[in-house]
């Protein structure tokens, strides 16, 4: 691996290459959701506890400071919203130019295994991993799920998160399931997990972390269990608190306001 390319990935997975990354890229095909309306309000008070945004170059361009100091995995697939007929059209809305120009340390691709699009979003994944070789700029694959949230297995997940390691993709971001070693110990390449839809309380969502962590994730890239609790910044603490100084959810519990 070059060194641009390593350089950007150790950026993303700081601390021995463990990641609390904060997903604010939900509304490429959600529109506004629930307390995303304005990106910066809700991001404002997590930043100092985040180590990497996922996000649009729309919300990058009109909604944060070009100042920051932190660095972002820029989601560049698109095309598809929840108000449409198949969630996985998806394909390359954003150039390698424009993440090189964002000054991105990664771009984000969703892929969906199994489904009528699967050919065309492994062919574009496929296509920029070609020009991030080219550029030094890592490609993360999402194995996404669209509505279909029942398909979170093992099973499924492992045949989707090798599919992208094969594919030539530097990380992967996925869910946690049942087995979740299975998923990990059958990628060579690093496993993000998602927190998928807001869970019922937010010690799931510590749970969710710390399982993950176990089972050999590098980290979170986490949105919704985070911005939509009434409790962002004390979500945001405990998680990071079980990514990067593997505290148990009893302990990262004692950062929640009712911890
Ligand atoms: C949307 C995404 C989101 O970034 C991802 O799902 C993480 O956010 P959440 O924890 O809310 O699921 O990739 O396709």
């Amino acid at each position: 691996m070059d060194w641009g390319m390593k350089n950007r990935l150790s950026r993303l997975m700081p601390n021995g290459g463990k990641a609390v990354w904060l997903a604010i890229d939900h509304g490429y095909f959600l529109g506004p959701i629930s307390k995303l309306e304005d990106p910066a309000k809700t991001i404002k008070p997590l930043i100092q506890y985040t180590d990497a945004l996922m996000l649009t170059r729309g919300v990058l361009r009109n909604c944060i400071d070009a100042a920051i100091d932190m660095p972002f995995l820029l989601r560049v697939s698109g095309g598809n919203s929840i108000a449409g007929p198949a969630l996985s059209n998806e394909t390359i809305h954003t150039s390698m130019e424009e993440a090189l120009r964002l000054n991105a340390s990664a771009v984000a691709f969703s892929i969906y295994v199994g489904t009528e699009h699967e050919n065309q979003t492994l062919s574009c994944l496929g296509r920029l991993v070609n020009e991030g070789q080219r550029f030094g700029m890592p490609v993360l694959a999402v194995t996404a799920v669209g509505k279909e949230l029942e398909k979170r297995d093992a099973r499924y997940l492992s045949l989707c998160c090798r599919i992208a390691a094969e594919l030539g993709a530097q990380a992967v971001k996925t869910y946690y399931c049942d087995d979740f070693e299975k998923v990990v110990n059958s990628c060579p390449v690093p496993i993000v997990v998602a927190g998928g839809p807001k869970l019922a309380t937010p010690m799931d969502a510590l749970h969710l972390a710390q399982k993950s962590m176990h089972a050999g994730a590098r980290g979170v890239d986490m949105g919704r269990n985070i911005w939509q609790s009434d409790d962002a910044v004390g979500m945001i603490r405990a998680i990071r608190s079980i990514v990067h100084d593997g505290s148990s959810v009893k302990e990262a519990a004692k950062l929640l306001k009712k911890g």
